[in-house]
């Protein structure tokens, strides 16, 4: 597998190129998707070019993709790891998809699948974790529909809107992703 280009059904996944720069600024302004993800900070267009020449390149600690709509080419979202922790084998894993009309169509889950099949498959890793707020039931329903397993809660993890919200850690181990989809994850669409 090209370690920068990912092919799935319904989408692609790519490391990020300058040439992205519009897109992906754009795709950060999405406030729905903002608050779903806790990202409480606002960036200028500089800082985010200087953030894309950061995630083109392939590091040990990180592996940013970006999402595409296979066919169109429209710049959906981004499927994460990082924390790469490479003593224990471990990772977080993050995403976002933005843009309501771009929801609910399988692209997340599928680019989850993807990323998994990255992270244990080539990546080697033994544990991919995640954090999700206890207010997005979508998010949650599709990490346990893929076969996150609870692990806890971080009490009052955010402060947003006047109130502390929790935030629910899940994770993943490679035996149970292999039982789950296959040694080369060939079964992505299983549910
Ligand atoms: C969460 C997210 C990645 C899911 O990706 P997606 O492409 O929208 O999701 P999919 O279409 O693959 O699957 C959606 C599933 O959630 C279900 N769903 C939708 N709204 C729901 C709700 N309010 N409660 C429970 N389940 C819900 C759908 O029925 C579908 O389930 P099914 O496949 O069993 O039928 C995406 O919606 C997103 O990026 N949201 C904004 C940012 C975010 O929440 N990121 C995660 C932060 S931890």
């Amino acid at each position: 597998m090209n370690e920068l280009h990912i092919q799935g059904n319904k989408i692609d996944l790519r490391y990020a190129q300058e040439s992205d720069l519009e897109d992906y600024f754009a795709f950060l302004q999405d406030s729905e998707m903002n608050t779903l993800t806790g990202s409480q900070s606002e960036f200028t267009r500089d800082q985010i070019a200087t953030w894309i020449r950061k995630i083109s390149v392939v590091s040990e600690e990180r592996a940013d993709f970006i999402i595409f709509e296979k066919g169109t080419n429209v710049l959906l979202g981004e499927v994460v790891l990082n924390e790469i922790d490479p003593i224990n084998r471990s990772a977080n894993i993050r995403i976002g998809i933005q843009g309501n009309e771009h929801r609910g169509k399988g692209y997340g889950t599928e680019a989850m699948i993807l990323m998994l099949q990255y992270g244990f498959e080539t990546l080697k890793l033994h544990r991919i974790h995640l954090g999700v707020y206890a207010f997005n039931p979508r998010a949650i329903h599709v990490y346990e529909k893929i076969g996150f397993k609870r692990e806890g809660i971080e009490r009052d993890a955010l402060y947003l809107d006047d109130t502390f919200h929790d935030m629910i850690k899940m994770a993943m181990l490679e035996d149970e992703f292999r039982r789950r989809y296959g040694a080369q994850g060939e079964d992505h669409h299983h549910q």
